[in-house]
């Protein structure tokens, strides 16, 4: 129960992510808010959670449901400790994107994170101190094929991470990005079919050969909140299977056409 007494908050509740993270925040004694866009699954999702838990629909775009989703803590729960934003958007027609696509994929994903970070602060003040993980990606630090806005949405997250600490660093709240490799998750589900295609894809980029289960980037985040990372502040960490470790070469293609001396060993 280490967070017995914690409150938080969490957007992009009703993805894979989001759950797990709200489901194993309550499960270590917070009390949670959960905030998605999808009121069905949100809503199923914080039933499952039983007391700890409830849902309030909120466009993160609506500075009004910000309001509502933080007053909601308040009012519920008696103050509030935590702040994870994990809502997304992955519009992206690379260079055919829209002066309003790339308005609409910067304010759900970057701005909708500083907002909630501000009207999150008074509060966190009020408890003496607080912490916010906010989910970027392995996109903050890489290109990925037919992409633009996604990754430079996720880039600018890292940035607003590192400053953030910086400036609330003296009022005791913390600031860090989780960055996930591929992940479980309905995004992978619409654009991949099962699980198992899913898998062996990402097997191919991620070392561990595998996509990573929403409750091991859950994990991280649960560690970033808690007084084990009391002195982390403003970085972020990879949860992506050592996809950020592996270069070009890893992929074999060049393999054969390094020589081997034989003094210096074999080719495993
Ligand atoms: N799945 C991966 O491989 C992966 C990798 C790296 C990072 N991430 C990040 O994980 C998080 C969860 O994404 P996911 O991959 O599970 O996809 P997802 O589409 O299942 O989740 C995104 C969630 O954001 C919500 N959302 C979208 N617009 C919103 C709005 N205006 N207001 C409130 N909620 C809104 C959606 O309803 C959805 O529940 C995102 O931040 C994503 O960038 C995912």
């Amino acid at each position: 129960m280490e967070f017995a007494d914690k409150v938080a908050v969490v957007t992009g509740a009703a993805s894979f992510i989001g759950s797990a993270i709200g489901s194993q925040l309550v499960a270590a004694g917070a009390r949670v808010v959960l905030g998605d866009l999808d009121d069905k699954i949100g809503g199923d999702v914080a039933s499952g959670l039983g007391a700890s838990a409830r849902f309030v629909r909120t466009d993160v775009t609506r500075d009004a449901d910000l309001d509502v989703l933080i007053d909601t803590a308040v009012a519920e729960f008696g103050g509030l400790d935590f702040v994870v934003s994990a809502a997304a958007v992955f519009v992206d027609a690379q260079m055919q994107t829209t002066r309003e696509q790339w308005h609409h994929a910067l304010d759900v994903n970057v701005i909708a994170a500083a907002m909630l970070i501000e009207k999150a602060v008074p509060h966190m003040v009020q408890r003496g101190s607080g912490a916010v993980v906010i989910i970027a990606s392995i996109s903050a630090k890489h290109s990925q094929p037919n992409r633009l806005v996604y990754p430079v949405t996720k880039s600018a997250l890292l940035g607003l991470a590192r400053n953030s600490a910086q400036l609330l660093a003296d009022q005791s709240i913390r600031v860090n990005t989780v960055s996930p490799g591929w992940t479980w998750s309905r995004n992978i589900e619409r654009r991949y079919g099962s699980r198992e295609r899913a898998d062996s894809v990402a097997a191919e980029f991620q070392a561990l050969g595998r996509l990573a289960h929403p409750e091991e980037i859950a994990d991280a985040v649960l560690y970033l909140l808690s007084d084990r990372a009391s002195f982390i502040t403003g970085t972020d960490l990879a949860v992506d299977g050592g996809y950020a470790a592996m270069g070009p070469e890893a992929l074999g293609q060049a393999f054969e056409k390094i020589p081997v001396i034989p003094s210096e060993g074999v080719r495993p």
